[in-house]
């Protein structure tokens, strides 16, 4: 797919968003300005949020909470934004709190920079039987092309 304006990438978050239950991770691939967080945006729109969703980059991750109705249609409590592009070592997701989220089975969890962390990501027992969606972002001439 190919999104040529930001707001068309927030549109394909949107749409992809309506398939999301809690225990879902999603990992997101891209080079630094390729849209992660654009994308982010149109999921935490179609789940609800109605918050400015901004860039984990030095916050590691943000956590919003879902609105009552969302609760009920997405059988989850929370939507998790993490960026591990600032970690100094991978393993540092464990100690964020971020790992509970993972497993608790009534988050949402979206990882930009998730290739950083992809092995311990895989590597962690307690998420043995939980897929994590990869979802890669590339910048073209026309625009971003999302491969979901
Ligand atoms: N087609 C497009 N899709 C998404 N973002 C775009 C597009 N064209 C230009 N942009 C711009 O690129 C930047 C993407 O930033 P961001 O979503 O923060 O990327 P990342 O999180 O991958 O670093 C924004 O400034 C956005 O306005
Ligand atoms: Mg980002």
């Amino acid at each position: 797919m190919i999104a040529r304006t930001a707001k068309e990438l927030e549109k394909i978050g949107a749409a992809f968003a309506k398939k999301l239950s809690g225990g879902d991770i999603v990992a997101l691939q891209g080079e630094l300005g390729a849209g992660k967080t654009t994308f982010v945006r149109g999921v935490a729109n179609a789940l609800g949020i109605r918050k400015r969703i901004p860039s984990p980059t030095f916050t590691i991750m943000n956590v919003y909470k879902l609105p009552r109705a969302a609760t009920k249609k997405f059988h989850a409590q929370r939507l998790v934004h993490a960026d591990t592009y600032r970690l100094e070592k991978p393993e540092e997701i464990f100690t964020l709190g971020l790992d509970e989220y993972l497993t608790d089975g009534e988050s949402i969890v979206i990882i930009e920079w998730a290739e950083r962390v992809s092995r311990h990501l895989s590597g962690h027992n307690q998420l043995a039987g939980h897929k994590v969606k990869k979802i890669a972002i590339k910048i073209t001439k026309n625009g971003r092309r999302i491969n979901i």
